[in-house]
C-alpha cells in the first residue's frame, strides 16, 4: 500500500504575529506536522521559539507537534517541552553522545511521544547506529541548522538513502525526514531516496499561495514517491495504489 509523503511546515518561516493563522492554514491544506524549530543561541547560532510558544501551539492546533530541539542541553531541557505537549521529538546526534542518545530517547517515549535523532550534513549516518533500532524518525538535514531559506545541500539524497538502507539492516523502519531547502525542485530527489517527511519553511510561508505550494510539493514528492516504488518492485504505480 502506498503511503503519502507528509509535509511538515516549519514555522521558522511563518509571521510570528499570525502564528494562529499560520498554523490554521497550513492544517487546513493537509500538512502531516508543524515543525517547530527551538534554537539557542549556542547549538546554533540563532535563538527562536521555546516552550511557551509549543504550550500554546498544543492549544491551537490537533496536528502532531514535531519539535527540532537544536539545543545544547536536550537532556536537562526534554522534560519541559515533553510537558507542553510535543508529539514528536528530535534531538541533534550532535548534541549527546551514544549513552545520552539512548536516555534521550528513553525519556521521550516513556512520555508516550514519538522520538527522533538528527545529524547535520557533516555528520556520518554512523552517529545514529546506537539507536536507530529504538527510533521512530530520522532527520537527515540538508542544509546546516541555524537558518531558513537556505539552498539544499547537494547530494543529501544519498544520505536518505543511505539512512534507509541502515536501518532496514537492523530490521528497522523510521520514518526518514529531510529538513532544509526543500521545495519544488528538491522535493522530488529526497522523495524518490526515501524521505517520508518533508520540512518546508519558506517554500510554504514565503509562497504567494502556501496552501497551494504545500499542495504542490506533496503531489510531486508523491510521485517521485511512486515512481521509485514501481521501479524498486518492478510493478505499475496503479498496482501500488490499489
Ligand atoms: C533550519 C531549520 C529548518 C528551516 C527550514 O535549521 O531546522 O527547519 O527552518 O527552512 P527552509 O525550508 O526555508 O530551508
Ligand atoms: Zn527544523
Amino acid at each position: 500500500m502506498f503511503e503519502p509523503v507528509r509535509i511538515a511546515p516549519s514555522l521558522l518561516s511563518a509571521d510570528f504575529m499570525q502564528l494562529g493563522r499560520d498554523v490554521a492554514l497550513i492544517e487546513e491544506a493537509g500538512a502531516g506536522f508543524v515543525h517547530v524549530d527551538v534554537m539557542d543561541g549556542h547549538f546554533v547560532p540563532n535563538l527562536t521559539m521555546g516552550v511557551p510558544v509549543v504550550k500554546q501551539l498544543k492549544r491551537a492546533t490537533s496536528l502532531p507537534l514535531d519539535v527540532h530541539l537544536m539545543i545544547s542541553n536536550p537532556l536537562e531541557q526534554l522534560p519541559w517541552f515533553l510537558d507542553a505537549g510535543a508529539d514528536l521529538v528530535t534531538v541533534h546526534a550532535e548534541a549527546l553522545d551514544a549513552e545520552g542518545l539512548a536516555r534521550a530517547v528513553a525519556a521521550i517515549h516513556a512520555a508516550g511521544a514519538l522520538a527522533a535523532v538528527a545529524c547535520k550534513p557533516h555528520t556520518p549516518t554512523g552517529a545514529l547506529a546506537p539507536v536507530i533500532a529504538d527510533l521512530d524518525m530520522v532527520l537527515v538535514m540538508s542544509v546546516e541548522p541555524g537558518f531558513s531559506g537556505q539552498s539544499y545541500i547537494e547530494g543529501t539524497e544519498d544520505k536518505v538513502a543511505r539512512v534507509v538502507e541502515m536501518a532496514r539492516a537492523v530490521g528497522a523502519a523510521p520514518l526518514v525526514q529531510v529538513d532544509g531547502g526543500i521545495s519544488l525542485s528538491t522535493a522530488a530527489r529526497v522523495a524518490a531516496a526515501g524521505a517520508d517527511v518533508l520540512v518546508c519553511g519558506n517554500a510554504v510561508y514565503a509562497a504567494d499561495d502556501p496552501a497551494r505550494a504545500l499542495a504542490d510539493i506533496a503531489a510531486v514528492a508523491d510521485e517521485a514517491r511512486l515512481a521509485a516504488l514501481a521501479a524498486h518492485k518492478e510493478v505499475s504505480p496503479a498496482c501500488l495504489l490499489s
